[in-house]
């Protein structure tokens, strides 16, 4: 291929501009041109197209959000719109597309795929919840920033002898509440792959401050099927504990990409413009194993992480 295009959709996540630099350095020296293209989907309908160069990536490896900008677009999924971001691409002469982002994204390529279109996907997003590949990008950065806030909220928690509900992202996916929660030492977890017992959780919180804890951590999935201020008043109503409440949402999305993040993004990005130079296209690069290998992309859409449902015993064990 001569020409190609990378793309970053759907929420951010810290490493996405690891991603880039690595798609367009490498991309460079196997001699193809490459272009960026602004909001994801968006900007392929738009036409907004920026060439880039070596200098164009300098300076970005460490930070975190994406400088070509994201966005999740309403427009790509109709007829017209794919069919208008087609056009643009042949115009643009752009012979492959890079797609970096969750599993939305990848349902772009692939419809793109379908007609014609050949596509790579890259894994980013902080909810790790794409089944084909060990880790997502981004990830690792969000749990690292879920473990500094508890850490945080741990001073004042223990120095008010209160219940603290924290909640983190994750819709369909608990890995970051499940993560951040063993490593960062909760109480209890709540992720919306499993049901909890209420009765449970506040026999559990009371228990613990009978026997002497000071302080409490529950980590809570925001895609739990209570809301985090409901339980937080019938955990009150059911114990006479001093509970609050802490919402990380957005802040986990940002942030300098950790050294994992990085790695995943370079070397997944090196292996998608690899592929391109080797006229291989159609799939979604990830690791598994440790290795960073390929699958087809119509096989890694749509597959749904399983929980790691045995890290929750030892949240009990150790949780005492
Ligand atoms: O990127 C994934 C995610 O962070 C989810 O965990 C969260 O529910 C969602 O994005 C929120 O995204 P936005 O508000 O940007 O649409």
């Amino acid at each position: 291929m001569r020409k190609i295009g990378i793309l970053t959709s759907g929420g951010d996540a810290p490493g996405m501009n690891a991603a880039i630099r690595a798609a367009v350095r490498s991309a460079l020296y196997y001699d193809m041109q490459i272009v960026g293209i602004e909001r994801g989907y968006e900007g392929l309908i738009d036409g907004t197209f920026r060439d880039m160069d070596l200098a164009s990536v300098g300076d970005i490896l460490h930070r975190g959000g994406t400088v070509l900008k994201t966005a999740r677009s309403e427009r790509f999924m109709t007829e017209e719109g794919q069919n208008t971001a087609i056009r643009n691409l042949k115009n643009a002469g752009i012979e492959g597309l890079i797609c970096c982002g969750g599993d939305g994204t990848f349902r772009g390529a692939l419809d793109l795929e379908k007609k014609g279109v050949a596509v790579i996907g890259i894994p980013a997003t902080i909810d790790n919840d794409m089944g084909y590949t060990d880790y997502t990008i981004g990830f690792d950065t969000a749990v690292n920033t879920v473990l500094d806030a508890i850490s945080m909220i741990r001073d004042t928690s223990s120095s008010h002898e209160r219940t603290t509900i924290i909640e983190v992202m994750g819709r369909e996916c608990g890995d970051i509440a499940l993560y951040a929660g063993l490593t960062g030492g909760a109480d209890a977890i709540l992720i919306p792959e499993l049901e909890f017992s209420l009765g449970e959780l506040a026999d559990k919180l009371v228990k613990g401050m009978e026997r002497g804890k000071n302080h409490s951590v529950i980590i809570k999935a925001e895609g739990v099927d209570i809301g985090t201020k409901e339980l937080q008043q019938k955990l009150s109503e059911m114990t006479a504990l001093d509970i609050r409440t802490v919402t990380l949402a957005y802040l986990q999305r940002g942030g300098a990409p950790s050294a994992s993040d990085r790695m995943l993004a370079t070397l997944t990005a090196n292996t998608a413009a690899k592929c391109f130079y080797n006229d291989i296209s159609g799939v979604a690069v990830g690791r598994t194993n440790g290795n960073i290998v390929t699958t087809p992309l119509k096989d890694a859409v749509g597959i749904k992480r399983e929980a790691n449902l045995a890290m929750l015993p030892l949240i009990d064990m150790l949780s005492r």
